[in-house]
């Protein structure tokens, strides 16, 4: 099913009511333009995978947050947008009941049971968060997220092509910021 407007607009209105009043972090801009971001770099990239299911993609795109950072639930989502997606954003969010370390690698391997379109909704995420880093963050949080992309690369990166070589693009050019000199 290829993606349309109306589905877009749906979980784009939905998403941005679940998320009022949220910014993204170390900015102050809406939290929408991040989901608008991801939703962007998953259409850019359906140009080249005609077959993929682009409702599902997108839709998963502009609600990948929803479950992990907002009221919405499970249930709300599949009432909604149907059972693909919501099954697509529970694999996209973290548990929280594991350690940090260990969420990652649990995401992942729910997402891998997920079609490759939530694979593909990962990947945009993460190209779209490998933006300069807010200036709090220190040296060493820097290489961890820019190693942990790097585990979303290897992991993911078969889904898509494009979003695999955009991906590590983004990963060489992430400015890691250099030890602070105490005096
Ligand atoms: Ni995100």
């Amino acid at each position: 099913m290829k993606w349309t407007p109306e589905g877009y607009v749906k979980a784009l209105n939905f998403a941005s009511d679940a998320h009022k009043g949220q910014l993204v972090p170390g900015t102050d801009r809406p939290y929408d333009t991040h989901l608008a971001k991801v939703g962007m770099e998953v259409i850019a990239a359906l140009q080249t995978h005609p077959e993929a299911d682009g409702e599902l993609a997108v839709q998963c795109a502009l609600l990948h947050d929803s479950i992990e950072d907002t009221a919405v639930n499970y249930q709300s989502v599949e009432s909604n947008f149907g059972e693909a997606v919501a099954k697509g954003v529970l694999a996209l969010t973290k548990d929280k009941t594991l350690s940090k370390l260990a969420q990652m690698q649990d995401s992942l391997r729910r997402i891998l049971e997920q079609p490759r379109e939530v694979a593909m909704v990962k990947l945009a995420d993460r190209i779209t968060n490998l933006a300069p880093p807010p200036a709090h963050w220190t040296r060493e949080k820097c290489i961890a997220y820019q190693l942990e992309a790097e585990l979303i690369w290897a992991e993911l990166g078969h889904a898509s092509e494009v979003l695999a070589a955009r991906l590590r693009q983004k990963i060489m050019d992430y400015p890691i910021p250099t030890e602070r000199t105490s005096f």
